[in-house]
Parts: structure tokens; C-alpha cells; sequence
């Protein structure tokens, strides 16, 4: 039987570790994953973790050998300098695009953010990272689909861990009005939607925004989030967002380590993270799980 090789980056992520599983459904399918680390002790049938570093090409070239197709969902995510980014973010995926097309890998699946559509983006080096990647996939020659998540909660999501920490405080610190709003996706989804565009074969060179069904204030989602925590909603701290977001861009690279936001962090306080429209159905997947089950996930994971 003929195998089909999928070689998908960032298996070892959050995101990554819920696709997968959605990858890998038999034994008709081979999922090459490259990791700098260790392999997962639970990874299903049908994957095989390589070691390799997106940053030196040479490490996983061969590797494309024969694939399909690539999902690229491994970056540089959380605080990192803006060099990192752009080395990990931008040049590796330029790096990729190159050695998929010199390995004859036509089809090129790029997970990107909704932060690209922030209209500022000064202070934010991952979105800019992410905005360069993308027009790197859109200038190659390769069928390509590039999938922009809004913020992805529920399982072990990392960002409702940070957003949870203001949740629980005593009072809950709100940077600026509260009022940007958000489009919060479930991992699961996310994972699901992917592999249906992979298994569609639908990469017809179009840009897709992911997010659930429910749009909300940040303030409303963080709000939830304490309610759902602590019973009650509690005092709401309203705090400066753009002086600190112009303070910290200049002086935070040296002092990443002791901060607990970024400005490129805090600029979700400050834009929208919204689809510009909804995501086409594919073989009847899209996301539909809601806000709440997405918070009800995140207390169900505090213990
Ligand atoms: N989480 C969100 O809310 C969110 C929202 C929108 C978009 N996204 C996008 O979704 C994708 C997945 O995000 P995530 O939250 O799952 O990230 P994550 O948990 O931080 O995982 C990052 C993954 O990238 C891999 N990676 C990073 N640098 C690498 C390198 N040089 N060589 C090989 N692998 C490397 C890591 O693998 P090893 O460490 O094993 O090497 C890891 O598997 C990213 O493209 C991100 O931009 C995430």
C-alpha cells in the first residue's frame, strides 16, 4: 500500500499535539515530525519524530523527501527577541518553503495568527514575524493555505494560563478600556479544521481566519474566566495600556526574562482579534465550540 507522508512541524506544541493525532489516522499515513526535543512519549501510530532544527535546514531536508505535503505549525511564541522571531518565525520558514520545493513538495500549509491583522504592529515582533512568513509562503509558487487562529483556548491552552493569572488576582487588572475585542478558538477545532483542509487536499492558495462562534471584549472574557474561578466577579482595575506597550518596546530585551507581559503581549489589549469573516466549512468542519466551554476547560485544568 502506497504511504502518504505528511511532514508537520511543531508536533510537539500545544497546537501541534492535538493535530497530530488528526494527521495520523492509519496506517496509510506517515506523519515525519522534526523536534529539537524529546520525542513525545505518547505520540500515535504512524508518527515518527526526527530530530531537527527548523533554524539549520540541513537537519531535516531529507526528510521532505516523498512527503505530500507540509503543515507548518511550529514558532518562536512567548517572549523571545525580536531577532529570535525573525530568525525562527520568518527566515525558517523561508528556509522551509525552499527545501519543500526542492524536494518536489507542491502543497504548503502555514498555521499562522490573527495578530497579523493588528493594524499596529510596531511593537509586536511575533506578529511581524508571522506577517513576513506569510508573504513568504504567498510570494512562493506553492499551493499553499494559510490558516490565521484568533487566540486558542481550552485544553492546556498557555494563554488562558497568562490571561488566567489576571483572572485570580485579588482585583483584576484590565489594561486599558477592555475593550478590544477577541474571537477565542478551541485547540480541538483548530487541530480538526487543519486536518480537514490536509485531508480536503485543499490548498488553493487562499488565507483563512479561524475563530469560534462567540465575540467578546477581552474585560467580558477575563471576567468569565473570574466568575468561573472564584464565584464572584470582584473589583476591575482599569490600567494604563499604551505608555507601558511604548516604555517596554524600547527597554524590555535585556529584562524578557522578569517580565510578566510583553508589549508585543499587551497589544491584544489594543487591537481586535476578529475574523474578517467566517472560515469556509470543510466536509462539515468548522468551529463551533463556544466561549464557555472553552473557560469551564480552563477551571476543569486548575486542580
Ligand atoms: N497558541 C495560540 O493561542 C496561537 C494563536 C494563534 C496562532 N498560533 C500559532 O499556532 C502555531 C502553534 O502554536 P503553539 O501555541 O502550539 O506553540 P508552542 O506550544 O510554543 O509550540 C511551538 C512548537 O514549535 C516548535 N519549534 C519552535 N522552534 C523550532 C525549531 N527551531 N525547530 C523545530 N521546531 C521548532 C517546537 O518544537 P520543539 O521545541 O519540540 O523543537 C514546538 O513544537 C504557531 O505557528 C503559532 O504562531 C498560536
Amino acid at each position: 500500500m502506497a504511504v502518504q507522508r505528511i511532514f508537520l512541524t511543531g508536533a510537539t506544541g500545544f497546537v501541534g499535539s492535538w493535530l497530530l493525532p488528526r494527521l495520523a489516522t492509519g496506517p496509510g499515513v506517515e506523519v515525519v515530525c522534526p523536534t529539537r526535543g524529546a520525542e513525545p512519549t505518547a505520540a500515535p501510530m504512524g508518527a515518527r519524530f526526527v530530530q531537527a532544527d527548523l533554524e539549520r535546514p540541513d537537519t531535516y531536508a531529507a526528510q521532505l523527501e516523498g512527503a505530500s505535503c507540509v503543515v507548518h505549525a511550529a514558532a518562536r511564541t512567548g517572549k523571545a527577541r525580536a531577532s529570535e522571531f525573525e530568525r525562527a518565525n520568518a527566515v525558517a520558514t523561508g528556509e522551509l518553503v525552499e527545501r519543500a520545493k526542492a524536494a518536489g513538495v507542491a502543497r504548503f500549509l502555514f498555521v499562522s495568527t490573527i495578530a497579523v491583522r493588528y493594524p499596529d504592529k510596531r511593537a509586536y515582533a511575533y506578529a511581524r514575524s508571522k506577517e513576513t512568513a506569510e508573504e513568504i509562503v504567498r510570494a512562493s509558487d506553492l499551493a499553499y493555505t494559510i490558516v490565521r487562529p484568533t487566540v486558542i483556548l481550552g485544553g492546556r491552552s498557555p494563554l488562558a494560563d497568562s490571561l488566567g493569572k489576571l483572572a485570580r488576582a485579588p482585583v483584576l487588572p484590565v489594561f486599558g478600556d477592555g475593550r478590544a475585542r477577541v474571537q477565542p478558538v478551541h485547540v480541538r477545532d483548530v487541530a480538526e479544521y487543519v486536518a480537514a483542509l490536509v485531508h480536503a487536499g485543499r490548498f488553493v492558495r487562499e488565507t483563512i481566519d479561524l475563530g469560534g462562534p462567540d465575540v467578546l471584549t477581552l474585560e467580558d472574557l477575563l471576567r468569565r474566566m473570574r466568575v468561573a474561578a472564584r464565584g464572584s466577579e470582584g473589583p476591575v482595575l482599569h490600567l494604563p495600556v499604551r505608555l507601558p506597550i511604548a516604555v517596554l518596546s524600547k527597554v524590555e530585551e535585556p529584562i524578557l526574562g522578569l517580565l510578566p507581559f510583553t508589549a508585543g503581549q499587551l497589544s491584544a489589549f489594543v487591537n481586535d482579534g476578529l475574523c474578517a469573516e467566517e472560515p469556509p466549512e470543510i466536509d462539515g468542519v468548522r468551529p463551533r465550540t463556544g466561549v464557555d466551554e472553552m473557560v469551564a476547560d480552563w477551571v476543569g485544568g486548575l486542580g
